[in-house]
């Protein structure tokens, strides 16, 4: 099978940004899962279903259409849901925490299992997530859980919201960000927690390209 680079951690630990380097630098395939549960959130968001329905959630993860664009030049990926692009409502802390409320449901979760297994493909992947070393790529290496203080996490969320226009207090965010990591670290299915065999870097304070650099050296070469 080909290799796997799993980038797992909290919100705001800079996984989405540094999944998307290494992507571009090692010519690999990119699977954003988070983009899949906010997707889904999204999707039975709007149409009225309760998120706390378990059957009816998954359901709607059956039936949605998620598709990745890839615009070139370096630009973020755009999520296609039933065929328009919602990339910008997607990135909202309120699909955030509709993402991270519908994560807990195992039948989701099972739901979502093939789809992201078929992201592997030939020359590699990286996978950027909470479970991918744990769960969803178990036999991945290298695997890599990235962290940063709570307060450094709302910081860079709340520049990347307010570069693309959005307004929202930091305080506000730090709070949500909080509560999100808490029922992530202690939902029962699949908890955020590093893998054993993950190399944990915490980067507050580190600048993106030292990431990137310390995860290229843990590739074979
Ligand atoms: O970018 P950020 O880390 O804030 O969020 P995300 O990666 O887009 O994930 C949003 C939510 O989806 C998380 O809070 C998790 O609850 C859930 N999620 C998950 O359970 N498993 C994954 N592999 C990815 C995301």
């Amino acid at each position: 099978p080909a290799p796997v680079l799993t980038i797992d951690g909290p919100s705001g630990s800079g996984k989405g940004t540094v999944s998307r380097l290494l992507a571009t630098q090692l010519g690999w395939h990119l699977l954003d899962s988070g983009a899949l549960y906010r997707a889904v959130g999204y999707a039975a968001s709007l149409a009225g279903i309760d998120l706390s329905d378990a059957e009816a959630v998954t359901r709607c993860a059956e039936h949605t259409r998620i598709g990745f664009r890839d615009p070139g030049a370096g630009a973020e990926t755009r999520v296609l849901v039933n065929g328009h692009d919602a990339s910008d409502a997607l990135r909202t802390e309120t699909c955030g925490a509709a993402a991270s409320a519908i994560a807990a449901i195992p039948s989701l979760r099972a739901a979502l299992l093939d789809k992201q297994r078929a992201f592997r493909k030939a020359p590699g992947l990286v996978a950027d997530g909470r479970d991918m070393g744990t769960v969803i790529f178990p036999d991945a290496a290298p695997k890599v859980f990235l962290t940063a203080s709570a307060a450094e996490r709302a910081q860079r969320r709340h520049k990347q919201l307010k570069d693309k226009g959005l307004r929202v207090t930091l305080v506000d965010l730090l709070r949500e960000i909080e509560a999100r990591d808490r029922r992530d670290a202690e939902r029962a299915v699949a908890p955020l927690k590093p893998a054993a065999d993950a190399v944990v870097i915490d980067t507050t304070g580190m600048p993106i390209g030292t990431v990137v650099a310390r995860i290229l050296a843990l590739l074979p070469r």
